[in-house]
């Protein structure tokens, strides 16, 4: 059954084509993989999804209905939930009231009117402080609930991030570049948080990713994007032999070899 779908979705930035034509059709209960080079449409693709950009042409479909022109409050109530691809957390709060902050209607594409909101609607939230521990005890940071998020360490932070985007109970999560700047023991645990998301709580996930260990590990399929457009799709080993793929992130190289040689001139 699929779960989350895009039908020849097209986003233009003035005249540049962030995405162009994504067709994209993800089974319920999969870990799919999104990568490509730096300004290939990934987060364009996340936005597109949850609201934060409409797309120009083309459709986005949630269990089969169209979720297109929604607000973004209006699809995380639907079971959208994601992360950021720079981190989210508010400073002078504790982590609990950070997970907190991540119920339906809290986190909209600004996270500061979260922040403004969650004064306002705090006393209306009676169980917000229950569910948030019942999630910082999935995620293993129960300990840590009355810290300043600001003290935990960057790994830390990303998966309190997680945790916000899991107490909407999303029926599908969009991670943004989850493990970047992590460490190869911390990419390991996320890639068991990662697995136990989907098989204890059901939950479909998107992940856009750079970190080649995660993707490749946890990832049952893997969409490669580059310059808007879907150049490839397939299970991990079949990605990375395709010839689109490597041309898209040799260029990449070339060109980053390129600019450093610059640099040192
Ligand atoms: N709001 C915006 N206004 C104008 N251009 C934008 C906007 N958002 C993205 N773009 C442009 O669209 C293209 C795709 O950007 P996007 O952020 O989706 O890429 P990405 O694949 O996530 O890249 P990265 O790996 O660097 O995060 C880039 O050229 C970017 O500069
Ligand atoms: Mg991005």
């Amino acid at each position: 059954m699929t779960k989350l779908s895009l039908q020849k979705v097209s986003v233009a930035f003035g005249g540049l084509k962030a995405l162009e034509d994504v067709t994209m059709s993800v089974p319920a209960g999969e870990i799919r993989g999104v990568i490509g080079p730096n300004g290939a449409g990934k987060t364009t693709l996340l936005n597109v999804v949850t609201g934060v950009n409409q797309p120009d042409t083309g459709d986005v479909q949630l269990d089969g209905a169209s979720i297109r022109g929604l607000k973004t409050s209006q699809i995380a109530a639907r079971g959208l939930g994601r992360t950021f691809q720079t981190s989210k957390m508010f400073k002078g709060m504790t982590v609990l009231e950070n997970v907190m902050t991540g119920l339906h209607g809290f986190l909209k594409a600004e996270p500061w009117t979260a922040a403004l909101n969650f004064k306002r609607v705090r006393d209306e939230e009676r169980d917000a402080a229950a569910k948030s521990r019942a999630i910082l005890d999935f995620v293993g940071m129960r300990q840590f609930e009355d810290y300043d998020a600001s003290d935990l360490s960057f790994g830390q932070q990303r998966v309190i991030e997680i945790a916000r985007a899991l107490i909407g109970e999303p029926k599908v999560l969009l991670l943004d570049e989850p493990a970047v700047g992590l460490s190869a023991v911390r990419v390991d645990e996320l890639d068991r948080l990662l697995r136990r998301i989907r098989d204890e709580k059901g939950v479909t996930i998107v992940m856009i990713e750079h970190v080649v260990q995660l993707v490749m590990g946890v990832c049952d399929r893997i969409t490669v994007l580059n310059s808007g457009r879907v150049i490839a799709e397939g299970g991990a080993e079949d990605v990375a032999r395709h010839p689109a793929v490597v041309e898209a992130y040799l260029g990449r190289a070339i060109g980053a070899a390129a600019a450093a040689g610059a640099g040192h001139a």
